[in-house]
This record gives structure tokens, C-alpha cells and sequence, in this order.
């Protein structure tokens, strides 16, 4: 029995995470995983190109060694400021009287994306947001549909040519080439929303170590999407600072004790940190560095606000707001964000994982877990536009002969084959 497996390289500022999985309609069946630290990547850009790939060959090798294959090609994840995104219309005219076509909406997406680009930037994905028909609005599937003049509204997303350029050279270098880069956003959505609150409105907040990603889904498909250089980082930045501590003794602190709702902590609870590792323990109050941490976790959430408030789309998030990345775990965050964007909030991980899956079951593998399905869905993204279904949505068909051809240099013999 041959397998549709795939692989997926998320590479972010704090791991490097390599999956090999089976994308099963409703479930992911993990066949290999390999988790690294990250180095050589500041703020979701590569900074150290030698570092970076160390880390990846690192990943990569041990994701080959637990599934058994070799790994040529992947699905790489991307995220970082020089993301940037905007709404496009794009519009063709139908002559005669034969119903909207497959080319139609291809020369309307085509149109969508001849939008002016500076020559360092490039496209990296163009979505299919809505149609319109002859001025009638949000017409989902205008295949067969009769009209004169068909419109597009596409969500485009650029990245810096350089910066995917340095990254894809890393993966490379690693030994891997790149599939198809996904925005980070984008695959930690497809890992966590419900088809239900992608209709109804959300914004997917990923909160990682250098980045906080973020997409609006609203009707079904992405409307906006937008990388903030802050993450849980700058916490542990924070508690440095404030303790006069070493990074990993103030990242350990965070983890254990940190709390991002200071009104919820205690005054009298208090807990020892040895700050280096010897000499005497010093007893710290945690309602003190719930001060500290909120105040951060507040100024975030501030700025996802700002960006909600900007994309323009505030009042259509009946869904509220749905929180992942490795950052999501931390004590209070739900309340502060709830606090802050006035929305109900979630804290959510990849769900329907079977297999290899046990260290992927954390909110900070959705970008990783995301980028399978995601990945797979856009292979056939201008056949899924044919359909005139919504092309971002998850559970596409895909083209299995390809998969099984393009994401390994050889299939070794696993007993199943
Ligand atoms: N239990 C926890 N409580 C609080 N924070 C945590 C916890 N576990 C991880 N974190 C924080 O999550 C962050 C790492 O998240 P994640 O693994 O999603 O980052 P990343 O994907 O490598 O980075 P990015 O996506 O920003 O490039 C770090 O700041 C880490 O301190
Ligand atoms: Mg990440």
C-alpha cells in the first residue's frame, strides 16, 4: 500500500520542527517527527545562515531517522516583518451568453494580481476572497452563472525577496528543497480554527518566540493577514532584566511562575530561583512578576488590537479570537487577551493527530502541523478554484502522485509499502 505522506519544516525563531505525515481527510497520522532548537533566526529572519542550517539538518535528520525516510522536499513555513498583505479587485468581461467559466476565473485572478510590486518583493500567496457578479456582491461559486462582468476580490500576500531568497538557501543548504513556503498564519489556521468560525469570523493569533502571526477568516477564507515582530521573547527579555538573571534562568521563571493577569496572583505567594545555578536561592514574589509580565503581554495584545482595528474587519469577528504559538501556554493569557481585544478568546492546539504525535499535541506545533494540510490544499488551489470551492479551506482533495514522488529521494522499505 503506497502512502499520501508529506512533509512540513517549520522553521521558527525558538525550534526548528520536521513532520512526516500521513493527511488523512480527518486526521494527521504522524509518521516521523524531528524537533531542534532554532538558531541563526531573530524576529522570523534568518540573521545567520551556517546556524540556521545546522538547526534544520538537525531537525530534518532526526524527522528521517523516526520515519524511516529520506526527505528531499518540504512544505517550509514563513513569517517575519517584511510579510506584508492587501486586497486586490481584479475583473474580466464575459461575452456572450455561455455562464461564467474555469478561464474566466483564472483571468480574474490574474487581473486581481497584477497589482504593482517593487522588484525586491514577491508574491507569496493570492487568495480567492469572494467574487462578484455584474455588481452583485460575495456570489461564493459564479460557475455556470450568467453575467457580463465578473470580479474578484483576492487577499495577495508579498514577502521580501531577500529575505525568502536567505531562508530558502538555509533549507537548501540543509539538504532539503522547498516545496512551497506558507505564511505562518495561514497553516496555524488550518491547524485550529473550526470550519465554523472561519464562516462566522476569528483571527487566529499565533504568539511564538520572535513573531505573532495573524489571520482573519471571515466567510470561509482569509481576509487579512499580518506578522508583528513581537513575541513571548521579549518576556524573558523582561524578567532579565528585571531579576538581573541569565536568559535561561529568567525563560525557566516565565514558564513556571509567570501569570499575565497580576490581579489574579497572590501577593503572598512566593517562589526561590538560584540564579546561577549555585550559591543562595533568592525568594521572588510572583504578583511582582505578574506586574512585569502583564505589562508586555498587555503592550502585545495592544498591537494586535491596532492591527484588528486596521485591517478594518473589527466588527465582523463574531467567533472572537483564537490564541496558539508556543506563548499561548502562558497562566493568564487567555484573560488578558479576552481583556484587551474584547472578544471571547481561545487557547487552542492541533487537534486529530495520530501516530508519532504526543510532542505535537502544544499550541506551539500549529504552524508545523498546519503546513501539511495547508500545503497539500494549495497543490491544487487553481484546481480547487475550478470547483468553485473555497480554495484555503482544508480538506482538499490532492494529486498523491506527485506527493509520493516529490517529498522523498527514496522510500525505504517500512513493512507497509
Ligand atoms: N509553558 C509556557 N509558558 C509560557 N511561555 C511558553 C511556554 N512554553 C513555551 N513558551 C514560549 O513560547 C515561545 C516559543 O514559541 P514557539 O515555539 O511557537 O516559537 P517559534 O515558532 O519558534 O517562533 P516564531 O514563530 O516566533 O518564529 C517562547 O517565547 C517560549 O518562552
Ligand atoms: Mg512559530
Amino acid at each position: 500500500m503506497t502512502r499520501d505522506l508529506a512533509v512540513a519544516l517549520d522553521v521558527g525563531t525558538r525550534k526548528i520542527c520536521a513532520i512526516v505525515a500521513e493527511v488523512r481527510p480527518d486526521d494527521i497520522f504522524v509518521v516521523g517527527v524531528g524537533i531542534e532548537p532554532s538558531a541563526g533566526m531573530k524576529k522570523g529572519i534568518v540573521n545567520d545562515m551556517g546556524q540556521l542550517t545546522s538547526a534544520i539538518s538537525a531537525a530534518v535528520h532526526k524527522a528521517e531517522k523516526s520515519s524511516g525516510f529520506d526527505i528531499a522536499r518540504a512544505f517550509v513555513s514563513v513569517a517575519g516583518s517584511h510579510i506584508a498583505s492587501v486586497n486586490s479587485r481584479g475583473a474580466v468581461g464575459i461575452t456572450g451568453q455561455r455562464g461564467v467559466n474555469l478561464d474566466d476565473l483564472d483571468k480574474a485572478m490574474e487581473a486581481a494580481r497584477a497589482i504593482a510590486i517593487p522588484h525586491n518583493r514577491e508574491v507569496l500567496h493570492v487568495v480567492p476572497r469572494s467574487y462578484s457578479l455584474d455588481g452583485q456582491e460575495r456570489v461564493r461559486s459564479p460557475i455556470g452563472m450568467h453575467g457580463f462582468r465578473l470580479e474578484v476580490e483576492a487577499h495577495i500576500i508579498t514577502a521580501s525577496s531577500t529575505s525568502v531568497a536567505n531562508l530558502e538557501q538555509s533549507v537548501r543548504a540543509a539538504g532539503v528543497e522547498v516545496d512551497r513556503f506558507i505564511l505562518n498564519p495561514l497553516a496555524s489556521g488550518d491547524a485550529v480554527l473550526t470550519p465554523e468560525e472561519r464562516e462566522m469570523g476569528v483571527v487566529v493569533i499565533d504568539i511564538g518566540g520572535g513573531t505573532t502571526d495573524m489571520a482573519i477568516f471571515i466567510e470561509g477564507t482569509v481576509w487579512h493577514t499580518a506578522v508583528i515582530p513581537v513575541g513571548g521573547d521579549l518576556i524573558t527579555n523582561d524578567i532579565t532584566h528585571w531579576m538581573h538573571v541569565p536568559f535561561d534562568v529568567a525563560e525557566a521563571v516565565k514558564i513556571h511562575h509567570g501569570h499575565a493577569l497580576q490581579k489574579a496572583v497572590d501577593p503572598l505567594e512566593t517562589f526561590l530561583v538560584e540564579p546561577f545555578g549555585e550559591g543562595m536561592p533568592i525568594e521572588v514574589q510572583r504578583n511582582a512578576l505578574a506586574e512585569v509580565v502583564e505589562m508586555r503581554v498587555s503592550e502585545m495584545f495592544d498591537l494586535v488590537r491596532k492591527e484588528i482595528k486596521r485591517s478594518g474587519y473589527d466588527g465582523l469577528l463574531r467567533a472572537g479570537a483564537v490564541i496558539t504559538g508556543g506563548c499561548a501556554q502562558l497562566a493568564g493569557l487567555k484573560d488578558i487577551a479576552a481583556q484587551e481585544l474584547g472578544m471571547p478568546v481561545r487557547v487552542a492546539k492541533p487537534e486529530r493527530l495520530t501516530g508519532m504525535a504526543d510532542a505535537l499535541r502544544d499550541p506551539a506545533y500549529s504552524t508545523s502541523v498546519g503546513l501539511l494540510r495547508m500545503g497539500l490544499s494549495m497543490e491544487t488551489m487553481s484546481v480547487s478554484v475550478r470547483a468553485g470551492s473555497t480554495p484555503v479551506k482544508g480538506l482538499q482533495p490532492f494529486r498523491i502522485g506527485r506527493v509520493i514522488g516529490g517529498f522523498f529521494r527514496r522510500l525505504l522499505p517500512d513493512g507497509d509499502q
